[in-house]
Formats: C-alpha cells, sequence, structure tokens
C-alpha cells in the first residue's frame, strides 16, 4: 500500500447508496451505522451555485423533480422527495447539500471521497466553486477531503481554487496518458474501474507514486484480490458485506 494513503481504504459508494437512498444524510447515517468509515458521494451546482448531492444530470431517477437538475434552485430543489423512489420507509427524505453531509460527516468522524460531476458545460466552475467550499467546510479537520472527478477540466479548476485539497483522476479503462493527466494535476490517485484494471497496471502506477482507488467493488473475493495487488482503497455499495475482516484487511 502507498505509504501516504491517509485515508480508510473502504468507502460506502453513494453514502450506502442501495440501502438507503444514495447520496442522502440518510445514506450517509446507514453507511455509519453499518461500519463504514469512509463515504463517497456526488456532487454537483443547482443553477444558483449551490453545491448539492445528486449523481445524474437530471432528477427523476432519484428524485421526484424533473429535467436538468441545472435549471433548478436550491430553494426548490431542497424541497423534493430524495427517498420515495428507494423505498417507502425513506418517503420525503430530502435532498443533502455539500455543507450538511460536511457536518454530518464531521460529527460522525467519517473520511470523505468527494466525487465533483458537473452538470454539462460547468465543468470548470463546479471544480472551482466545491473545491473553494470544502476548502472552507474542512478548514480546521483532521483529514482532507479527497476530491475526484472523471473531469479533468473540474479538477484542475479545483486545484487553482484549492490546491492544498488533495485530488484523484477518475477513469474507466487506465489510458495511455495516465502519468502525464497525474503530473499536470498534481494528483495524490488514479480511481479507476475495477473490471478493467490489472495488477500489472496497479504495479506500474504505485511504482510511480501514486494510489489506486478502485470503484465499485461489490464482493469480499473481489476486494481481497485488489487488496493483493497493492490497491489502496475501494468503494462498494455494501459497506455491511465488505468489512475490512473479510476484505483481507482487518
Ligand atoms: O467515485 C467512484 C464512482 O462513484 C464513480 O462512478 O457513476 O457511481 O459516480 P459513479
Ligand atoms: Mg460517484
Amino acid at each position: 500500500m502507498t505509504t501516504n494513503w491517509l485515508w480508510p481504504r473502504i468507502f460506502a459508494h453513494r453514502g450506502a447508496g442501495r440501502l438507503a437512498p444514495e447520496n442522502t444524510l440518510a445514506a450517509l447515517r446507514e453507511g455509519a451505522r453499518l461500519g463504514a468509515r469512509g463515504l463517497e458521494c456526488d456532487v454537483k451546482l443547482t443553477r444558483d451555485g449551490v453545491c448539492a448531492l445528486l449523481h445524474d444530470d437530471s432528477l427523476e431517477r432519484t428524485t421526484d423533480g424533473h429535467g436538468p437538475a441545472a435549471m433548478l434552485d436550491w430553494t426548490d430543489w431542497a424541497q423534493l422527495d430524495a427517498g420515495s423512489w428507494h423505498s417507502p420507509a425513506y418517503a420525503g427524505e430530502p435532498p443533502a447539500s455539500l455543507r450538511a453531509i460536511a457536518h454530518a460527516c464531521r460529527a460522525l468522524g467519517h473520511a470523505i471521497n468527494i466525487e465533483i460531476k458537473p452538470c454539462p458545460g460547468r465543468e470548470a466552475e463546479t471544480g472551482r466553486v466545491v473545491a473553494g467550499q470544502c476548502a472552507a467546510l474542512w478548514a480546521d479537520a483532521p483529514l482532507p477531503p479527497l476530491l475526484s472527478s472523471f473531469s479533468f477540466e473540474t479538477l484542475l479548476a479545483a486545484r487553482q481554487a484549492a490546491v492544498q485539497l488533495p485530488r484523484g483522476w477518475l477513469v474507466e479503462a487506465v489510458p495511455p496518458d495516465w502519468h502525464d493527466k497525474l503530473q499536470a494535476l498534481d494528483a495524490r490517485a488514479l480511481h479507476c474501474w475495477h473490471e478493467a484494471l490489472s495488477a500489472a497496471q496497479v504495479a506500474e502506477i504505485k511504482a510511480a507514486g501514486y494510489a489506486v482507488f478502485c470503484y465499485t467493488v461489490n464482493t469480499p473475493a473481489r476486494a481481497q484480490e485488489l487488496f493483493s495487488w497493492g490497491v489502496d482503497a475501494l468503494c462498494t455499495d455494501y459497506p455491511d458485506q465488505l468489512t475490512p475482516a473479510r476484505c483481507g484487511i482487518g
């Protein structure tokens, strides 16, 4: 494992995003209840520039809203029901702001990986605003949030806004220019889709001094294999099943 890996090795994906409505405070709390010490969440901007949790570009799948997320201001967004789509037990669960998640996360002593997921056309703006707000919300925290994004432009803007916050570039298959990109971003880690990753690639990335974070790993056997390759951390939909002990790291 990379010696400078500061965070837990298992993160709850979108909170415990299958066991509770993804990217909500309820999901965060469920992940904590199940013992996860790290949380991954997706953050984008409302129309009026508030940092809010949502995976998709549109509202339909995980709220009772409609249309593009980038068309709604926070005052309206905050009224949506982000829980009923998941199950009746979560009816009325409100959408989460980054501010609320930061407070809950810090109160629980959780580490966080904030995936910055800009709406199309707002790549640089979203990187700048989210990183700036993270720098303020975690200013005196013992552990900084790990910022990540599939968007190179977003991470560059995040770097300009808050150079002190660690960054990870998200990819599916490892691209040929991965090393140049990580250098340009002064990134800490490459976040890879585990199904397109080999042991040889992990060794090469780590030999260059970068950490490897895998998404989204849902069986203990696969987690054990990835950790045996030297993978530093991963996220999972099932933090109840992927405990450190069952993943061979406990
Ligand atoms: O951050 C890793 C993972 O969350 C990326 O995929 O689509 O679940 O945000 P997605
Ligand atoms: Mg994500």
